[in-house]
């Protein structure tokens, strides 16, 4: 092991100290930071200075760099795509506008999930950069999904065995239920317990924001169910609370973990910079 680390929590994650992640990584660097972040779900990654371009390339580490789509709301053909992968998380406005490449949600509290479970293969990693930090609030909270998997009452777990969950998105409305209309939303139906593709563990594939209904069953016994397995997903005792500071880089594997972002005021300027590993294939049960 040619790293330095230290654990970031008992539920997950740990901090690489003493490595600049805006230079080339040699072989075995890459293949360490590799099983660390495997074994450990997220990675922190203190003091860096990086352009676009050096984040772009430590991204491409973990594999390739996952494409921004455009929901149908907004899409203007079917083609349309954002040019840029990287994605900009910040209340910031400039003449009233958000900065430009901004998410549509960057400025306010935001519940727990996955990102782009509504892909038919959605986003693997998610790395953040921290370029303007608040100082009150604005914490990304991870939770570990082996650790809620292993959580689950056996006969729950038997009972949902090869079950599937309709995730669905639509920022202009964000509370989502099974009553909701497809039409104008994003969605896709994912295994509610999925097979990790590199590790082969087993982890919770499911999340309040986006997680509407289990295929196949009663509407209200759906309900009852997700509402156990979303207090299983956010228990406390699996997560990590980070507090943001300027240079973090801070990485989490979206196939084994869920994030959200705790309330920060208004007047606080907050601007981290956002990029994707795509996923290969789609999520196993
Ligand atoms: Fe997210």
């Amino acid at each position: 092991m040619s790293l330095t680390t230290r654990p970031l929590s008992p539920a997950l994650g740990v901090e690489v100290l003493e490595l600049d992640v805006s230079e080339p990584l040699d072989g075995a660097v890459r293949d360490d930071i590799l099983d660390a972040f495997y074994e450990n779900v997220a990675l922190l990654f203190r003091g860096q200075s990086l352009t676009v371009e050096q984040q772009n390339r430590f991204t491409t580490t973990f594999g390739d760099i996952g494409k921004r789509t455009i929901g149908p709301r907004l899409r203007k053909s079917a083609d349309d795509i954002y040019t840029t992968p990287v994605m900009v998380v910040s209340n910031i406005r400039e003449n009233g506008k958000p900065l430009a490449g901004s998410s549509a949600n960057g400025d306010r509290e935001m519940g727990f999930h996955q990102d782009t479970a509504f892909h038919e293969i959605p986003d693997h990693v998610t790395i953040l950069y921290g370029i303007e930090v608040s100082a009150h609030g604005g914490h990304t909270l991870l939770t570990n999904q082996y650790a809620a998997y292993d959580n689950i009452p056996a006969d729950l777990k038997t009972k949902l065995e090869g079950c599937e969950v309709l995730q669905v998105y639509d920022y202009q409305r964000h509370t989502v239920d099974a009553d909701i209309d497809l039409s104008g939303a994003r969605y896709y139906v994912q295994p509610i317990f999925i097979t990790h593709p590199v590790t082969g563990r087993r982890a919770l594939y499911v999340n309040r924001m986006m997680s509407v209904r289990i295929e196949g069953m009663e509407r209200g016994e759906s309900d009852a169910i997700l509402s156990d397995l979303f207090d299983i997903a956010e228990d406390p005792r699996f997560r990590y609370e980070h507090v943001w500071e300027v240079g973090d880089l801070l990485m989490w594997d979206n196939f084994c973990s869920i994030h959200a972002r705790t309330f920060y005021p208004d007047v606080e300027r907050r601007l981290l910079r956002r990029t994707t590993v795509a996923g290969k294939e789609r999520l196993r049960a």
